[in-house]
């Protein structure tokens, strides 16, 4: 039966790091608020002659090493950002210059913290429908170039950080669906009602007369937007209900799972969701306290990070989850 398995997996941060007292000289916030309202101690913030494709073709290479490929051998990339090097066309585009690729096709998909979940979902469906062999994934966000770094956006420019991560996702052929490493299955949702609770209105049509405007920019509406405490409530109920429907759907329980990678934008909610499904502490891995919440990347960022730390092995059964702007959600299981 043909089906698909992450090969590969690769990441980048850029050197800079950020503490929490880096931030109190930009604007009235503390090590202490950051560090109990949201587990985070540091993040990486790029220089100013690094666009969001430089973070994501450090990841790439590396995955595709990781893989055991060559370039050459992707047939197909899939991009999934925010914070795109231009405002078109896709950052995909601009990797794939990069990279030297010939005339493979590119997607960008802008699924915010949950993009990696969509990305890795159509990457399963496109594999297994059998014209596409080994497709790139990147999830990469460069967020230090888009926040609000005084007080009035504090709220939300305290939380997100820079850096990149990169899967190969490749056929396969299984024989045993017990053991051999394949991706399970992968769920998807979004509910549009919330969009304004997570946004960032500008540049854009919907918004007067002119997509950018210096009215806009006075304005502040080319910064993020977010009702935290709304987006607080509705991630723990989303990757909680959406990790129990991927187990269901595959007739797993909790035990079976080894390892659990939640998208990384706060530790109280990572916590609330590890409590709320009995998930040992020491199975759900974490890296929102150094890298921030670094949106599409979060989950390649941390499976490679746990892959070189060791724990995360071949063989392993793998639960994964995410939520965020749209608002979006979604999980997957898949054995390494
Ligand atoms: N430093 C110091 N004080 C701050 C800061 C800051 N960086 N930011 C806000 N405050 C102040 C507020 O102004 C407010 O002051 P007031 O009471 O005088 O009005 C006070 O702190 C409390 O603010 P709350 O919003 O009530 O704080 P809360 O406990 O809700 O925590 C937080 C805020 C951390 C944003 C939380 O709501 C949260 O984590 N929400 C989830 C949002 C999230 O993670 N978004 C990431 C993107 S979406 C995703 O990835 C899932």
């Amino acid at each position: 039966m043909r089906r698909s398995k992450i090969t590969g997996m690769g990441s980048y941060v850029p050197p800079r790091v950020v503490a929490n007292i880096d931030l109190e000289k930009l604007m009235d916030t503390s090590d202490e608020w950051i560090t109990q309202r949201t587990g985070i101690k540091t993040r990486h913030w790029a220089s100013d002659d690094v666009g969001n494709s430089d973070l994501g073709l450090e990841a790439s290479n590396i995955a595709i090493e990781n893989a055991g490929i060559k370039k050459e051998d992707i047939d197909m990339i899939i991009y999934a950002t925010i914070s795109g090097d231009y405002d078109f066309p896709g950052t995909g585009c601009f990797l794939q210059a990069k990279m030297e690729l010939p005339d493979i096709p590119i997607f960008d998909i802008k699924q915010q913290c949950t993009g990696f979940i969509y990305a890795l979902s159509m990457a399963d469906m496109y594999v297994r429908q059998g014209d596409f062999k080994n497709i790139l994934i990147v999830g990469a966000e460069l967020q230090s170039k888009a926040l609000d770094k005084s007080t009035k956006g504090r709220d939300i420019s305290v939380l997100f950080g820079d850096g990149a991560g990169a899967v190969v996702v490749s056929a396969t052929d299984i024989n045993d669906e017990k053991n051999d490493p394949y991706i399970y299955s992968t769920h998807l949702h979004t509910n549009g009602q919330f969009a304004d609770k997570l946004c960032c209105p500008a540049p854009g049509t919907a918004l007067g007369p002119e997509r950018m405007s210096q009215t806009l920019i006075d304005k502040g509406l080319h910064f993020p937007v977010m009702h935290g405490k709304v987006v607080f409530v509705h991630a723990v109920k989303k990757m909680t209900e959406t990790i129990c429907e991927c187990l269901s759907a595959n007739n797993l329980k909790m035990e079976d799972i080894d390892m659990f990678f939640f998208h990384q934008a706060n530790m109280r909610i990572n916590d609330a969701v590890g409590e709320k499904l009995e998930i040992p502490a020491e199975k759900i891995f974490n890296t929102v306290q150094k890298y921030g919440n670094t949106t599409a990347a979060t989950i390649p960022l941390g499976m490679h990070d746990a892959m070189k730390e060791g724990k995360l092995k071949e063989g392993m059964l793998v639960a994964t989850a995410a939520f965020g702007g749209g608002f979006t959600w979604g999980s997957a299981i898949f054995r390494l």
